[in-house]
């Protein structure tokens, strides 16, 4: 059936898992119920990026806002609940509208209509998508001020070179001459900080992770026994990244959508990688895609930094 054939996330685990090296994109770890773990994750105690990154926009929020100016139009990538924004929404002079993107048709709903709520002057116009889908241009409000793409959460350490180079270039597109871009970028620091942050005494990292093999069994008829895969967070010094997997603790085979994978005891899928960029190396990317670094704010501890980026 056409629909089976074009269904991107049985192509996507089909693939990923026929690879030597088993990998998963990440953006399948969205769905409701990863959404609702990923929020309990920025919540934890060894999770410090959200509460630094949160700590810097409500002290900075108004530098921000000056340099953004007046009647802007602001667009945030992979918005999630929409609670970092309404910090800088509350800085911004007369924003004139805001444009959330998220993969999370529901998620993305709920979080847009509480919001409303609490901005009842703002015109408010969700697009459910992936960040990286390019053309959002077209469906973006027009407005007196100037366009601001909104990207916290040092998701942009979750893509590849080639992946940043293409996502900074849509989104340079997409919001024009003028514009400029609010990003979120995780600083490299020691893996005893890090390791623990992507694997939690609670366990909420590892149920989130192994979420995705549960959302295979559910949506495309997988028979993976969950139990028997473990969460593992793992620092690659040579790459600058923790990089996230699902390891089998047995050998054993799973089905999905009517193929077979085998596992290895040991053996693991990958599902992410959570990049620790140098700012001067952000910057040289930044350069490349047509920005250009102008402002950075960061905490004391220079654990996190927001910058500003300026379209050239
Ligand atoms: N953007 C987040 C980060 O890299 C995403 C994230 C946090 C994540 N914890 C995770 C992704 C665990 C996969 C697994 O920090």
């Amino acid at each position: 059936m056409d629909g089976m054939m074009s269904d991107p996330f049985r192509e996507d685990v089909l693939k990923g898992l026929s690879n030597p090296q088993k990998s998963l994109p990440s953006r399948w770890l969205y769905d409701a119920r990863g959404s609702e773990l990923f929020d309990d994750i920025t919540e934890l105690p060894e999770y410090y990026p959200t509460r630094t990154e949160l700590k810097i926009l409500r002290e900075r929020a108004p530098e921000m806002a000056e340099a953004i100016g007046p009647e802007a139009v602001i667009v945030e990538y992979g918005a999630g609940s929409l609670l970092k924004v309404r910090i800088l929404l509350d800085a911004l002079e007369n924003p004139a509208a805001f444009v959330p993107v998220d993969i999370s048709a529901s998620h993305l709903e709920a979080a847009a209509d509480e919001l409303k709520a609490d901005y009842p002057g703002l015109a408010i116009k969700p697009i459910a998508s992936d960040f990286m889908a390019s053309n959002l241009g077209e469906g973006l409000p027009e407005a007196k001020g100037r366009r601001a793409g909104f990207f916290p959460g040092s998701t942009v350490g979750n893509l590849s070179d080639a992946e940043i180079l293409r996502f900074l270039s849509n989104a340079r597109a997409d919001l024009g001459d003028g514009a400029c871009f609010i990003v979120g970028l995780d600083q490299p620091k020691s893996p005893d900080v890090l390791v623990p942050a992507y694997d939690d005494a609670q366990g909420v990292t590892a149920a989130f992770n192994k979420n995705l093999l549960t959302r295979i069994n559910r949506e495309l008829g997988g028979d993976f026994d969950v139990d028997s895969f473990e969460h593992e967070a793992r620092w690659n010094a040579d790459e600058s990244r923790i990089e996230m997997h699902l390891k089998s603790l047995k050998p054993q085979s799973v089905t999905i959508a009517g193929e077979r994978f085998d596992f290895e005891a040991g053996e693991t899928i990958h599902t992410e990688n959570s990049r620790k960029i140098a700012l001067d190396l952000f910057a040289q990317m930044a350069e490349k895609a047509g920005w250009r670094l102008t402002r950075r704010w960061m905490d004391e501890d220079e654990l996190f930094a927001v910058l500003m980026l300026e379209a050239v």
